[in-house]
């Protein structure tokens, strides 16, 4: 997928933009505080509702203004997709029809990205791995996003249930169990596949290390999903929701044999996070035959030109669309201006072709 027009209207400091993008690469170029990265998150709200930056709107929006706008034009499925977003209402237009779910634009649009806090993949919470995993799983997985709709429901059930201590959670934890082990399998299926790419891909990156990555399931030992609800019955009640399953699964990251969040520098995790991207996005066009779209804010923090030209090569092999910001006479803006590429420059909220 690509996009290959972009309006842009009250967004941060975007007053309005109308833009011809380039299918493959599409540079960014600016001063510090120009609206680069802003760019980039008009793009992440168009598909999820919400940037990599934040997930408040009210930050989004310009100020003194009520609304913002986003809208563009997806080539491969020939859609026109819009958002328009005030504090509390968004609407959202898919070839002009009104839909009611941001999901059904995270659909059109499978966008990654890459910017400054990314290792928090790395070292953030089980649940930014968990939202790595489930991101793949619904583009690429047709089932996931019911399994997934199915499992938080009865969880929700099961967890009312605990906290007034009713015996019917029995009966939702029955209903609870394969259906996490089907979420299971399939987050399990989904690390197997990409393990081939993530190999590939660190031992172009990162070549001087060991670097494996487990699916931690989300309850403890060998026991299936039903036998560990069923041993912390006296557990959960006490606490008044369920204390393992699918919710509180991890994808384990070890680094020559050791737990990468202990081990790992800033530049390391940088590296790692990159490289789970990288793979997930070959996954994704390998699946879906056509590729996703990937936004890299500013790659050369904290990575060495080295490292920062490594992973553009990478980056290029994905076949995605890419939308990459550069400070204004950095050595990074200059490699990526020689580029076959559409070069934007952008002062003060103003962006110019
Ligand atoms: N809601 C907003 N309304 C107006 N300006 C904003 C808003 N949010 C941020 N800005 C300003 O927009 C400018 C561009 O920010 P940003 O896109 O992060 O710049 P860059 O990535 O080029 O350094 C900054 O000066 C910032 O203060
Ligand atoms: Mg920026």
């Amino acid at each position: 997928m690509f996009l290959e027009k972009i309006c842009i209207k009250k967004f941060r400091n975007i007053d309005e933009a109308n833009l011809e993008l380039n299918q493959k690469t599409n540079v960014i170029i600016g001063e510090n505080a120009a609206g680069k990265t802003s760019f980039l998150e008009a793009i992440d709200v168009l598909s999820r509702g919400r940037s990599f930056r934040t997930n408040k709107t009210e930050n989004l929006i310009k100020d003194g203004e009520n609304q913002l706008y986003v809208g563009a034009y997806e080539g491969t499925n020939k859609k026109k997709l819009e958002i328009e977003k005030a504090k509390k209402k968004t609407k959202i237009l898919i070839n002009n029809k009104e839909e009611a779910k941001q999901s059904k634009l995270a659909e059109e649009l499978a966008i990654q990205s890459i910017h400054p806090n990314s290792h928090g993949l790395v070292e953030g919470a089980p649940s930014e791995r968990r939202s790595f995993m489930d991101w793949g799983l619904f583009h690429v997985e047709q089932n996931f996003k019911n399994e997934w709709s199915a499992y938080t429901r009865l969880l929700k059930q099961r967890n009312e249930a605990l906290k007034i201590k009713d015996s019917e959670e029995s009966v939702w934890k029955e209903k609870l169990a394969p259906i996490g082990e089907n979420i299971t399998k399939l987050r399990q299926n989904y690390i197997d596949d990409l393990k081939e790419h993530l190999i590939y891909t660190q031992q172009e990156i990162m070549p001087d290390v060991e670097l494996e990555f487990y699916y931690d399931k989300g309850w403890p030992g060998k026991n299936s999903f039903i036998e560990a609800l069923n041993e912390r019955v006296k557990l959960d009640t006490e606490r008044g929701y369920t204390s393992c399953g699918p919710q509180n699964a991890d994808l384990k990251i070890v680094l020559n044999k050791k737990d990468a969040q202990k081990v790992c520098s800033r530049g390391q995790q940088k590296l790692i996070a990159n490289i789970m991207l990288l793979s997930q996005s070959k996954d994704f066009l390998i699946k879906k035959k056509y590729p996703s779209i990937i936004l890299v804010d500013d790659l050369s923090a904290e990575l060495t030109l080295e490292m920062q030209e490594k992973v553009l090569e990478r980056l290029f092999e994905t076949k995605s669309q890419i939308f990459l910001t550069a400070l204004n006479d950095s050595v990074l803006a200059e490699v990526l201006s020689e580029m076959d590429a559409n070069v934007f420059h952008v002062e003060h909220g103003e962006i110019m072709q």
